[in-house]
């Protein structure tokens, strides 16, 4: 006898790696307590509408929550040949309750069942990840409250173009973070959709109410047509998209640690809880988890890739194609939940190394914007303006200064309107107090940035 819930229609059993192949229980298990409350709110129901007796309901629910119980506890044996764990826990259950248990698939079909674990799993998740953005882009305001007026080289082609403010430079990762928060956010009603009650693709033709499940699950609304409800994955690849794009965004933030950390920047210092060391290089202190983070993107972005890949040319409605959904997606809610935490402790933790940033931008190049601003403002046109800083810059490298040491004759000769406070005029850190557009990283700007943050988070 075959112990499938399919097999009376068969005649012979399937060799134990085909089985094997076809088997989703060693990651499905992930989803057993979505699977319980789905069944749960599925009894319930049928109970209200008369399809099944009270009685066998209480027994559902009972043996279900049993069956839970058991499996946190590790003491329920999860059979590969049953396949998946909807199967695993109904088997569990008709073995236990008898006829009861038998009852539970009425008007149910696997398709809507693991599209309803699916649904509640991401929600949930989803949910999760938007409170761990939150926390980090907390972490982030306050370091940078804590950096308004520390200045460093901002940079473009990762070369040194204009001092900035600190706080501004880290403040655009919570800009970033930000939009991710509110793709997330918006997903939500993408996600917050119940599938239950479309049975295998048709609807069924027991007097279910969906709207009841709906509403038990705290689905926010249900899906109008039954063979959407089962063949709809777009919310997963929404969801692998919204992840793989912050960690595109986190990989950016893993890189400028990676450089900042270096001995040639020298920026900031890792803590050692974020740091390890070398088998063999006794010096070496390395910035793995930024580095793991960078790497991850990878696989992010292939679960996203892998998912688009699934779904193309899949004709309506339920393929087994779709139990391919899974693996995917929970490896990279867990890659993100992951980076987000190890990110957090890492910004939190490291020490920014302010006089060596200020030293920076005292040796290079990135006040000659200024200079050019300072002959604007004598009436200079700015093309005129930035060919004369030119060659003060050609004649500095020339012999070997920066623009704070070129003596004022050079200066005179090569725009008499250039006059002794020039000296004061290319301080960096003047530079950076001296932007005053909106949301520049001027210290005036930068605090008004923060303004707008909190005012946002009071929301
Ligand atoms: N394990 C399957 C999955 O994850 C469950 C649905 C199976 N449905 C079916 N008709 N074979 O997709």
């Amino acid at each position: 006898m075959s112990n499938k819930a399919w097999g009376g229609r068969f005649s012979e059993q399937p060799e134990a790696w085909v089985d094997e192949f076809n088997a989703s229980i060693h990651f499905d298990k992930a989803l057993i307590e979505y699977d319980v409350q789905g069944s749960i709110a599925h009894a319930t129901m049928l109970a209200n509408q008369g399809i099944i007796s009270n009685s066998d309901c209480e027994q559902i629910k009972q043996g279900l929550n049993d069956i839970l119980a058991d499996y946190k506890q590790n003491k329920l044996d999860l059979d590969v040949s049953l396949e998946d764990i909807h199967l695993n826990i109904e088997h569990e259950l008709i073995k236990r309750i008898g006829d009861a248990g038998g009852r539970l698939h009425t008007g149910r079909s696997r398709n809507d069942q693991v599209a309803t674990d699916m649904h509640l799993y991401t929600k949930s998740e989803v949910t999760e990840l938007i409170a761990l953005i939150e926390s980090f882009q907390a972490t982030i305001v306050s370091v940078a409250e804590d950096n308004i007026d520390t200045i460093m080289p901002g940079y473009t082609h990762l070369q040194r173009a204009q001092p900035i403010s600190f706080a501004h430079h880290i403040l655009t990762y919570y800009w970033m973070l930000e939009r991710d928060k509110s793709r997330f956010q918006d997903s939500i009603k993408r996600i917050d959709i119940s599938p239950l009650g479309a049975a295998a693709l048709s609807g069924t033709t027991y007097p279910i109410d969906r709207h009841e499940t709906q509403s038990l699950l705290d689905f926010g609304s249900l899906y109008e047509n039954s063979m959407d409800a089962v063949s709809d994955r777009d919310y997963i690849v929404e969801t692998l998209h919204n992840i793989s794009l912050t960690m595109v965004h986190l990989s950016r933030f893993a890189e400028e640690i990676i450089f900042w950390s270096s001995a040639e920047a020298n920026f900031i210092t890792l803590s050692d809880a974020f740091s390890t060391g070398s088998s063999i290089m006794p010096q070496k202190k390395n910035p793995d988890m930024a580095e793991l983070i960078r790497g991850k993107v990878g696989r992010t972005t292939g679960h996203l890739m892998s998912m688009l890949m699934t779904l193309k040319g899949l004709p309506l409605a339920y393929n087994k194609d779709m139990q391919e959904d899974k693996e995917g997606l929970f490896d990279a809610v867990h890659t993100l939940k992951g980076s987000l935490r190890i990110f957090e402790g890492m910004v939190d933790t490291m020490t920014i190394n302010v006089e060596q940033l200020q030293s920076t931008v005292y040796n290079d190049f990135s006040n000659a914007t200024e200079l050019a601003d300072y002959l604007v403002n004598k009436g200079v046109p700015f093309r005129n303006a930035h060919e004369i800083v030119g060659k003060i810059v050609l004649w500095s490298i020339q012999n070997n200064v920066y623009l704070l040491d070129v003596p004022l004759t050079e200066y005179q000769q090569a725009h008499p309107s250039i006059e002794a406070d020039i000296y004061d005029y290319l301080k960096p850190e003047n530079c950076v107090s001296r932007r005053i557009s909106y949301g520049s990283t001027g210290q005036a700007a930068v605090k008004e940035q923060l303004k707008v943050i909190k005012s946002k988070n009071k929301e």
